[in-house]
């Protein structure tokens, strides 16, 4: 709701915004807001109207659900409210605390003035839902500030720290007090100044003498990072209308665009997968335990263990949220290693948060300690192991750290497949241990699996739920099986691939399909980036490669499963991917990043299909593809119907995250559930009788069930699982 308050002696107005927590642009609030601009206009006794936000936000933007409601109960849209500010005779000046997003700036845009809070943020994010900024934004944001800028905002949705907007001209002016007295008195200055200027719709947008050129370049620049999303070049189009069409005529145009957008499949994707991810921070157990009822522990100095490509990004990230790390490692050449590695990545953060208004000090005494001894570790709250993958090992680390540590300290493993409990069992205290599965590189990747052992505490998945919070994460809570959810998708995707060219497809075909999809790296190029010597370590102690194997068994076969050998063979081979030169791709040096194509490889393959008598056939791009993105998603029903999920909404927002899945396709359980269940099933019987002797196609009976059922919609599924099998 809006409120309406008396300003100063020379009569301003000031109406808050009011809508808590984050005074989104909801239809009653919209409402409230007209009513009041109304009223400001025709009192004679309000001279100038300060807008602003309640409780020292400004507004996040138009509320997501009003977007798509047809239904707007008589209220007006936002741009007829922001053209009435702009309209108004009388000086209206924004003072913008903490945040002004989406419809929030649109808001104040339509207003003569700006004043913020030197800590506030502004943006128009809405591209990242798929969508343009539809009020107006589009029209204004390039008259003000010219088109290079506006495009660079209007088309990535960044959060523009308030310094840099006052640079770009967004804001007038900066202030570290009470925002909105300095606006009222601000307003006051301006009083009786002509307004006519200020009046956004009034201006030209700047014109540049290489203007094509310019979007042009934008054109080539979002097309690179969209990977088939479109939003971002319909905002192109949006802005560029404002160069070329008078302003009510690019407000039409403006629109028109927008419409387009919000019928399209990708808006969509995109909002499910927004609210999805926000959805993950509110974890429930089948007891009914759920982070409502279980308060986390605090967490006021760490550990880490390794100092590997996993550790550094872990305490770099730990550092980032203000927590003291001690970080050990195996023998003092590692530990050289590792610090070296580390302050190097501490030094790039600290640069690149400097770019972005924010800081990043390690200079405090006893923050950062690198250590040989398990010694140094008695006082910490909690401690992630990131040590080679391999249970005997991480097993002694957790005897040990049992023994050390204090008793209620928390014990996480990074582990990315290894069995929760059979680590927790050789400790004292097993429900203090949980799995903190995070991704390469650690700094980097947002997304952290916090996997639920049989013995885990609420407790213990409260606090590694909230320390990934605190560290910019998206935590998502998985149960304990072999891979949990993510890389239990991705070995079924995997094998999809390896088969796919046995059969007579290429890396190249394979990868191009995928990126067309919207993956940003293909299987093959991800693969040779991650190196494939990773994978085969595993294979190797799951007694899946070669030297393990029973005499006599055929090589592309394990019981009665189909298995290929391939990555192994390119292992045996020293093809481990970019970093050996050579994988499925070849580089021009051992760490060369460009890929090209490999005659080897493509000789090897028909020599493999030779001695394996298997006859070559063109894979088409629709097998490729469906048979790689249905074989994730079937997997991903086996998940859920297992209950090492606890939604689907789960499984896209780790695939997302992690994986490079494209956001605009919404996850692979969105898109199957989009393309239609009872499709996704008939393509897997089809592919499956084709392949009796691979697993990963049969299709699962939760799939089978829910298509017996009607398919019934995604947000439907979990009640029809059942929770008689959840390992939440
Ligand atoms: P890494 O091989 O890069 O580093 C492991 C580090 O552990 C080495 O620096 C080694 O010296 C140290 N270490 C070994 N034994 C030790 C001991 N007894 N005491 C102290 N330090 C010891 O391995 P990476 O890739 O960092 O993997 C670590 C863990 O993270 C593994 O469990 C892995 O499966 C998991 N993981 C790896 C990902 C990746 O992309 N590399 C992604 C997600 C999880």
């Amino acid at each position: 709701m809006a409120q309406y308050a008396r300003g100063g002696a020379a009569a301003v107005a000031v109406i808050r915004l009011c809508n808590p927590p984050l005074n989104t642009l909801s239809l009653p609030t919209l409402r409230a807001l007209e009513r009041e601009v109304k009223h400001a206009n025709v009192d004679p006794t309000v001279k100038a109207v300060v807008i602003c936000g309640a409780n020292g936000k400004f507004s996040a933007g138009a509320d997501i659900r009003v977007f798509s409601n047809t239904d707007r109960g008589g209220v007006s849209s936002l741009e007829s409210i922001i053209s009435l500010i702009e309209k108004s005779e009388k000086p209206m000046v924004a003072a913008i605390e903490d945040m002004a997003f989406g419809g929030g700036l649109e808001v104040a845009l339509g207003c003569h003035y700006r004043i913020a809070h030197v800590h506030a943020r502004v943006g128009l994010p809405e591209v990242t839902l798929g969508l343009l900024p539809g009020a107006g934004g589009t029209q204004r944001l390039p008259r003000l500030i010219g088109v290079p800028a506006a495009l660079d905002i209007i088309t990535t949705g960044k959060h523009v720290p308030a310094a840099e907007a006052l640079k770009l001209g967004i804001l007038d002016e900066l202030v570290e007090q009470n925002t909105v007295e300095a606006a009222i008195s601000f307003a006051e200055r301006v009083l009786g100044q002509p307004i006519e200027s200020r009046r956004l719709c009034l201006k030209q947008t700047p014109r540049l003498p290489n203007m094509e050129a310019v979007f042009e370049e934008a054109r080539v620049k979002v097309k690179k990072q969209a990977r088939g999303c479109f939003s971002p070049e319909v905002c192109i189009q949006a802005v560029q209308a404002s160069t070329y069409l008078p302003f009510t005529e690019g407000i039409r145009k403006e629109r028109e665009l927008f419409n387009l957008l919000i019928t399209s499949g990708q808006a969509k994707a995109l909002q499910y997968v927004f609210f999805a991810q926000r959805a993950m921070g509110k974890w429930a157990l089948p007891t009914g335990v759920s982070w409502k009822t279980k308060a986390p522990q605090p967490i006021q100095r760490a550990a880490v263990i390794g100092l590997g490509t996993m550790g550094r990004g872990i305490v770099v990230s730990l550092l980032k949220a203000k927590i003291p790390v001690v970080a050990l490692e195996q023998d003092k050449k590692h530990l050289e290693l590792g610090r070296g590695a580390v302050m190097s990545l501490l030094e790039r953060e600290a640069l690149r948060m400097q770019k972005n208004g924010q800081q990043l000090d390690i200079s405090k005494r006893g923050l950062l300690q690198f250590t040989l001894d398990f010694g140094m570790l008695r006082d910490v709250d909690l401690v992630i192991e990131a040590v080679f993958e391999d249970m005997a090992l991480k097993k002694e680390i957790f005897r040990k750290l049992s023994l050390v540590c204090k008793p209620e300290a928390f014990l996480c493993t990074n582990t990315s497949c290894l069995d929760i409990d059979e680590i927790a069992s050789v400790t004292s205290h097993p429900d203090q241990v949980v799995g903190t599965h995070f991704f390469s590189p650690a700094h980097v990747m947002k997304l952290l699996e916090v996997v639920y052992g049989s013995r885990t505490s609420p407790t213990a998945i409260a606090t590694a739920m909230s320390l990934g919070k605190a560290m910019g994460k998206i935590g998502v809570l998985v149960g304990n099986c072999f891979g949990f959810v993510g890389n239990r998708l991705l070995n079924r995707y995997n094998e999809q691939t390896y088969f796919i060219i046995e059969e007579g497809s290429t890396p190249e075909e394979v990868d191009k399909v995928l990126e067309e999809f919207g993956f940003k790296m293909g299987p093959f190029r991800v693969s040779d980036l991650a190196g494939l010597d990773v994978g085969w370590r595993s294979r190797k102690v799951q007694g899946l490669t070669g030297d393990k194997m029973p005499l006599g068994l055929p090589p592309r076969q394990r019981g009665s499963k189909r298995y290929s050998p391939l990555p192994d063979i390119l292992c045996e081979n020293g093809r481990y991917g970019q970093k050996t030169g050579k994988g499925w791709y070849l580089y021009d040096k051992p760490g060369g990043r460009e890929a090209k194509s490999d005659p080897w490889l493509h000789n090897f393959l028909s020599e493999y299909r030779r001695t394996h008598k298997i006859a070559t056939r063109t894979v088409t791009q629709d097998e490729i593809l469906e048979r790689c993105l249905y074989s994730l998603a079937n997997e991903g029903f086996r998940i859920l119907s297992d209950g090492i999920a606890s939604c689907p909404e789960a499984i896209d927002t780790i695939y997302i995250n992690g994986y490079g899945w494209p956001r605009h396709r919404g996850g692979p359980m969105f898109y199957a559930s989009e393309v239609g269940l009872p499709t996704v099933l008939a393509k897997l019987q089809r592919y499956a009788e084709a392949n009796p002797d691979i697993p990963g196609l049969q299709p699962s009976a939760f799939l089978q069930k829910l298509v017996a059922l009607g398919s019934p919609p995604l947000k439907q599924w979990l009640s029809l699982v059942g929770s008689q099998n959840s390992k939440l």
